[in-house]
């Protein structure tokens, strides 16, 4: 449900948007500079126009605005530039399909990924996340956007195919994923076809990597398929096979393709570049870093395989990080009738957008809001009194994948920060060029060891070494983020 403020005393404002070119209207100002210009609409209205070519479209910029559209799913159905450019790449799957599909769809995939099943899957979370630091050296260099690509690609492989992916095209699949994300942003914020059906390098690449995921797909379900009912597993593809099987269900071979290239992407990208943005926002805060470690090591001292919400304070990390940088920063509707939106009538076939980047950066929302703090997000604490906090949606359309995309990037999170912390490479400086998603894209960073072992120390000897350090900070919350002891 909604928690926005209901505010209905309220005389909305209307706006443009600033930076307008005649004739193209705003792609310029989204493309070069989109966060500044994104950052700029509020002060502009409560619902803001924007031109895209020929096309106008609409900005909810206030939390309650942003309500409407997401919650109103019948009157502001999928569409619009960015679902526009997303169908041909994802079918009809869940992400993309119009509203009247939509409920059959996600009652077929919404038992696996029910918080059960998340909890069912955190020792797998936390074994990949030791795969992906198990071969990092004191002082080597970490390609941390390709790490983390790679571990959330395998977590997907393993929850949609138990594992038969194989590992050259997982690797695949990450590589693509990366010229797919990039192309995706550009045709939505240029919505006329013609510049994309010039057959220039990027463009083929582009079309290159969409066609390589499909085939990727289909191999693996033809696999799966030639194994019979016998070749049954307990995994998503499981899931929509045996769907497809009762003639009833109205599951269609397309729509098992569909709903696996859906998931696979959704579920490897977003992840993987929150779990980067953490990774890169921990370096640069140390004391949040420090109260981190200290967490981790309190908590691990006394179980060793703690759950997310035995880790309220790396949580506050991860969910400062989807304040801070949400993945999914910007996203489109169209209306299915004609309506009234913040006072503005609005006609049938209007696009409309949302973002949660813009709405997680005003300062009305959220006080200082370029601030990186989670203790913003500790129990207790009142972050969010205008509903402002969207990261995965709402509503009826809200992420599939947020309880397990939380409980994946706390694990890692966790995980990693037990052995390592990261640092920056000296002349480190951010350039964060949003693509269809938003994160770090190529990110590397060298890794430090936390804590020195002497050579040959057995487990058991180390986590006792461990406990002892960090027994006592623990038991006083007020130096929980103490850097005195196991720091090495
Ligand atoms: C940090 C990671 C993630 C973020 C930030 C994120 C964000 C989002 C957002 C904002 C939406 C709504 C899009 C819209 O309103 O147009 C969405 C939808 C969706 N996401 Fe995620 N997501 C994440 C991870 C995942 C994972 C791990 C999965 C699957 C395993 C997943 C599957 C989906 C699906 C299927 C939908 C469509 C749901 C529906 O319409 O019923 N996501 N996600």
């Amino acid at each position: 449900m909604s928690n926005a403020v209901p505010d209905t005393e309220r005389a909305w404002t209307v706006g443009t948007a600033p930076g307008i070119f005649p004739s193209i209207g705003h792609p310029i100002a989204l493309l070069r500079r989109p966060l500044d210009f994104l950052n700029s609409l509020p002060a502009r209205g409560d619902l803001v126009e924007i031109r895209l070519g020929p096309l106008r479209a609409w900005m909810a910029c206030h939390p309650e605005v942003a309500h409407q559209v997401l919650m109103d799913t019948r009157t502001f159905d999928k569409g619009g530039p960015l679902y526009n450019r997303l169908r041909p790449l994802m079918g009809n799957g869940l992400v993309t399909c119009r509203q009247d599909a939509h409920r059959r769809q996600r009652r077929l995939l919404q038992p696996d990924f029910r918080p059960s099943r998340v909890a069912d899957h955190a020792d797998m979370m936390r074994r990949e996340a030791e795969v992906a630091c198990r071969e990092w050296r004191a002082g080597g260099e970490v390609d941390v956007s390709a790490v983390t690509l790679a571990l959330t690609t395998r977590v997907m492989n393993h929850v949609l195919f138990s594992d038969s992916l194989g590992g050259a095209a997982a690797a695949e699949v990450g590589e693509r994923l990366a010229v797919i994300v990039r192309g995706l942003f550009v045709r939505t914020a240029v919505p006329v076809d013609a510049p994309f059906r010039v057959p220039t390098p990027a463009n083929r690449r582009y079309r290159h990597a969409v066609d390589r995921v499909h085939t990727i797909v289909d191999e693996v379900v033809a696999r799966r398929r030639r194994g019979g009912p016998d070749g049954d597993r307990d995994d998503v593809l499981g899931t929509l096979l045996s769907a497809a099987r009762e003639g009833s269900s109205g599951v269609t071979e397309q729509e098992v393709h569909d709903q696996l290239v859906t998931l696979l992407l959704t579920g490897a990208e977003s992840t993987a570049l929150c779990l980067a943005s953490a990774l890169d926002l921990l370096a640069r805060h140390p004391e949040a870093e420090r109260r981190l470690h200290a967490e981790v090591d309190a908590v691990t001292a006394d179980q060793p395989r703690p759950g997310p919400d035995e880790l309220p304070y790396t949580r506050s990390v991860v969910a400062e990080t989807l304040r801070h940088r949400p993945p999914g920063w910007l996203f489109t509707r169209i209306t299915t009738q004609e309506t009234t939106l913040a006072g503005q009538r609005l006609p049938r076939g209007t696009t409309v957008l949302y973002s949660p980047y813009l709405l997680h950066h005003d300062p009305a929302s959220f006080p200082d809001p370029e601030r990186f703090l989670p203790e913003r997000w500790l129990p207790g604490a009142t972050a969010d009194p205008r509903g402002a906090m969207l990261p995965f949606a709402a509503g009826s359309r809200k992420c599939l994948g947020d309880t397990f995309a939380v409980a994946e990037t706390t694990l890692a999170l966790a995980t990693i920060a037990g052995r390592w912390r990261l640092r920056h490479l000296p002349g480190y400086a951010e350039r964060l060029r949003p693509a269809a998603t938003l994160g770090p894209r190529s990110l590397v960073m060298t890794s430090e060891p936390r804590v020195h072992a002497p050579e040959g120390t057995a487990p058991p000897a180390r986590s006792l070494a461990l406990r002892a350090t960090t027994a006592a900070r623990a038991q006083d919350p007020r130096t929980a983020g103490d850097n005195g002891v196991d720091d090495a």
